[in-house]
């Protein structure tokens, strides 16, 4: 009879169906803001992340990308995809999963679904940002584009800078009744909108969050005035951006991580000099955020990899002691750690038996 694999050898799992149960055991808002916080408290500390740009592997429809980061203690890394078309294929355009691992052993401690985790993630990153760029007493976001993304942006802006009304748009009229009706009870002001046009009308901040393969125009100059604070999330990948060039000429722009967003942010249509700040300065304290009343903010969002990391540790903390995860048997790990082959010869026993 082989023996079982070691305590190390089982990696705690959370499912799609136990990360949904999870969130709505802790509410969706709370868990939204705490991840604002667990975000914002690691872009403090960024300096001492391992940071490169994520790994992407293109295709003439989307894009697989790895993203791995280290604080030197713990490991992550997440693994998307981003395909516009799949929507019309009744797919998700973006799907993900990932993985943290204890640094010492290189051991995985936690494997996750991470579709809904990257909305939560992405929705409070985006919220953290406009804490620390909107202008004072916000109330009003145009949300422009209403996929997977869009309530999670919206109820991420409730929770965390206190939007009361969203004014929605999307080409798609369907999109739009789905995101009022899922967001309806929710306690925002929802208006459906027929246009970019009339979404951003009375808005102080404009949430771009469309999927083109394509350079698209959502928001051109003359539709977007002063002291505005833009959260632009749907230009990600090279050759895929949503705001006109001269909207970037007028903001002040806020980056992730600039060497990953020069190639696949909006950003990607100055020239590789054109001066932006990186946002962990900003929360740090090390450099102001909005200067004014009517200075234009531009957080050109593209997702890093650190925003994931403190996404995975959320996680691991709050299932703790719940049943919200089932453990993996992933790691072969046996007794004597050079008797691997002796490991899956006894295994042939449990075969036979
Ligand atoms: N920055 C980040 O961290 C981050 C994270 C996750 C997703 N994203 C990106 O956000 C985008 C949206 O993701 P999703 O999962 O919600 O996609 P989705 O396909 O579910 O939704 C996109 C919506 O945009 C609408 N749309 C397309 N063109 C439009 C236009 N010109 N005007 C208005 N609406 C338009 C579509 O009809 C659709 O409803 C994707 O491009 C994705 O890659 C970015």
């Amino acid at each position: 009879m082989a023996p079982l694999p070691s305590k190390l050898a089982y990696v705690p799992f959370v499912s799609v169906e136990n990360m949904m149960r999870l969130v709505h055991h802790i509410g969706i808002e709370k868990v939204l803001t705490d991840l604002a916080d667990q975000i914002e408290a690691d872009f403090r500390r960024w300096p001492l992340f391992d940071k490169t740009p994520r790994v992407a592997s293109h295709s003439d429809v989307g894009v697989i990308e790895l993203m791995p980061t280290s604080d030197g203690e713990t490991y992550g890394f997440k693994y998307v995809n981003g395909h516009p078309k799949n929507m019309a294929e009744g797919l998700q355009t973006v799907t993900a999963f990932g993985l943290l691992a204890d640094v010492n052993s290189g051991y995985p401690k936690l494997l996750s679904e991470m579709t809904l985790l990257t909305a939560l993630r992405t929705a409070a990153t985006s919220a953290m940002a406009a804490r620390h760029l909107a202008p004072k007493g916000a109330r009003t976001m145009a949300m422009i584009g209403n996929g997977a993304q869009s309530e999670f942006q919206c109820l991420a802006f409730k929770a965390v800078c206190g939007i009361d009304s969203v004014r929605l748009y999307d080409i798609d009229p369907a999109a739009t009744e789905r995101c009022a009706r899922n967001l309806a009870g929710s306690g925002l002001t929802v208006v459906k909108c027929r246009s970019s046009q009339e979404a951003i009308e009375g808005a102080q901040i404009i949430t771009t969050c469309t999927a083109d393969k394509q350079y698209a125009t959502i928001l051109t100059d003359n539709m977007v005035g002063s002291g505005v604070h833009i959260n632009a999330i749907g230009g990600d990948c090279p050759g895929k951006t949503e705001l006109h060039r001269d909207i970037l000429l007028r903001s002040r722009i806020f980056v992730e991580y600039p060497p990953q967003t020069r190639i696949e942010g909006e950003i990607q249509q100055l020239d590789p000099d054109h001066a932006v700040t990186e946002l962990w300065q900003v929360i740090a304290g090390d450099v102001a955020g909005r200067a004014d009343d009517r200075q234009i903010t531009l957080f050109d969002s593209v997702g890093f990899a650190i925003e994931d990391f403190s996404a995975l540790r959320y996680v691991a903390q709050a299932i703790a002691g719940t049943p919200f995860f089932t453990r993996l048997d992933m790691i072969a790990d046996p007794d004597d750690p050079r008797d691997l082959f002796g490991m899956f010869q006894r295994a042939a026993d449990s075969v036979a038996a």
